[in-house]
């Protein structure tokens, strides 16, 4: 982390899990194992299901913890059964989405346009974007992990001006490290994450590069937490079944306040 020019940011990515009374029950511990902490040190979001959003946003309201939704879609309304707007999310108290998530691109067909355009609905609605990009591992095997998160980076954030970028996290997500119990070493984490901010120079000058919070996430746990976020370009986590639980998640906002 680098808290003299950016924002370090913990964020957990609940996926499909947890009812509205268990979501209430979960922000509830989270909340009593932080109390009397001093949090300050770090922004805390929970991205919750759509249907937990209203009981999330009651749970947290007037506390440290942000409430994000975990994806979007690109039109503002219409015939798309079964979908969810930027507008919606709004007037439901969430702040930050998820996008481009990869199991949206591996089981529903997301593409890096696509990614593109929820994007641009997200930021014009006022949602903070969390965009996820990431290597599969037979990439990293061949050796174009670069190439390929240099590419997710430029397409997914196609049209996006320097000024948006301040609404912007990028979540580095290398997809054999999700969930897997894998976690990228710290030393790989900070390279990737590094590039990333390369690239971002390449399209919006170091100034933006260098104020872009970019977080690693892939089996981050209350254990690796600190040594991942002890790298220079780690601006915190998005954590997917470390989350869950209000322990471990608490131990991962501890080890962002240093
Ligand atoms: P994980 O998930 O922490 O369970 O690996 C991270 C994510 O998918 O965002």
């Amino acid at each position: 982390m680098n808290k003299a020019v950016r924002k370090a940011i913990i964020a957990g990515n609940w996926k499909m899990n947890k009812t509205p009374a268990e979501a209430t029950q979960l922000i509830g511990e989270i909340l009593a194992a932080n109390e009397g902490k001093d949090v300050s040190g770090c922004e805390v979001i929970a991205c919750v299901p759509y249907v937990d959003i209203d009981a999330a946003v009651k749970a947290a309201a007037g506390s440290f913890i942000k409430i994000g939704a975990e994806n979007c879609h690109w039109a503002k309304s219409g015939a798309f059964t079964g979908e969810i707007s930027a507008d919606m999310l709004v007037a439901c108290g969430v702040e930050y989405v998820i996008i481009g998530h990869s199991e949206r691109r591996q089981y529903f067909g997301e593409t890096d346009l696509t990614v593109n355009q929820r994007v641009k609905a997200a930021l014009e609605a006022g949602l903070k974007v969390i965009l996820c990009v990431g290597e599969l591992l037979e990439q990293r095997e061949q050796g174009i992990t670069a190439e390929i998160i240099a590419m997710q980076t430029k397409i997914d954030l196609l049209d996006i001006t320097a000024e948006q970028m301040a609404n912007i996290i990028i979540a580095y997500e290398p997809v054999w490290a999700i969930g897997t119990g894998k976690t990228a070493t710290a030393d790989q984490a900070e390279e990737v994450c590094a590039h990333i901010r390369a690239t971002l120079a390449t399209l919006y000058g170091e100034a933006v590069a260098e104020a872009t919070t970019i977080q690693y996430g892939g089996s981050m746990n209350a254990k690796n937490a600190a040594e991942l976020l002890g790298k220079t370009n780690v601006d915190g986590g998005l954590i997917g079944g470390a989350a869950l639980k209000a322990a471990d998640f608490s131990a991962i906002i501890s080890a962002a306040q240093a």
